[in-house]
């Protein structure tokens, strides 16, 4: 595998540099799914940028929300198709995959409970999000679910909730429940102090198993791409993350 993306890299003029972010498993990247790109060449602007600054494999997570964002399998397939072809044309070494975000409401509970297919990642892991405010009354019953399928639960972006910066002990006890975190790699600079804090002591105290971009435009990579040369990340590749086995 090295020696195949070396060589593919020795090939495609302007993409040589490898990171230690080379596997990004939270990202809106698909084109007019969500609130990501409106338009594939948006979308394969966003796609360039971040392959030429290392990232090699992209897990695409667009949203799935009850009656917001309703994307079916089929959509999103359909959509990682169409992109992966137009990064095959213009010969950007990037490999993509698809999986979802997922917000846990009733909808989520239902497809779990009647044992629909869902979009995971490597097959093993469902990334959920939840409301930013109170403490989600349909977690313990998605946590239970999800082990019935033989799924880990992540967490995307637990340092943005409000019920997790005021209370720690509920991140000790999701975690002790098999809960992973994945934190957003703006989140280090953020303007938002709440979010900030819990970021630093989730890194600090070891609760961080996967980082992600959350991507969703061209600005957003710009504050990803500071927090890849801040102090935490360099903290944070020492204690080791999970997103190089996605590779
Ligand atoms: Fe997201």
């Amino acid at each position: 595998m090295p020696f195949s993306f070396l060589k593919r890299n020795r090939t495609v003029a302007g993409f040589t540099r490898s990171s230690p972010f080379a596997v990004d498993m939270h990202a809106h990247i698909l084109p007019a799914l969500d609130n990501g790109p409106e338009s594939v060449e948006e979308s394969i602007l966003l796609l360039q940028e971040m392959a030429a600054n290392g990232v090699r494999k992209i897990i695409a997570t667009p949203h799935i929300m009850g009656d917001y964002y309703r994307n079916t399998i089929e959509a999103i397939q359909f959509s990682l198709q169409r992109i992966r072809s137009e990064l095959k044309r213009r010969c950007i070494p990037l490999e993509l995959e698809a999986a979802a975000e997922y917000y846990l409401d009733v909808s989520l509970i239902s497809m779990l409970e009647n044992n629909q297919p869902l979009l995971t990642i490597a097959e093993t892991y469902l990334l959920i999000e939840t409301n930013i405010v109170g403490m989600p009354s349909f977690l313990p019953e998605a946590i239970k679910l999800a082990r019935q399928r033989n799924l880990v639960l992540v967490l995307a972006h637990p340092e943005r909730y409000h019920y997790l910066q005021q209370n720690f002990n509920l991140v000790v006890d999701l975690h002790k429940q098999g809960v992973l975190f994945q934190v957003n790699l703006g989140s280090w600079t953020s303007n938002h102090q709440g979010t900030r804090a819990l970021a630093e002591r989730l890194a600090s105290e070891g609760f961080v198993s996967f980082v992600g971009s959350n991507v969703h435009n061209l600005r957003d990579w710009n504050q990803v791409n500071e927090a890849l040369r801040g102090k935490t990340f360099a903290k944070l590749i020492e204690k080791g993350f999970l997103n190089q086995h996605l590779l």
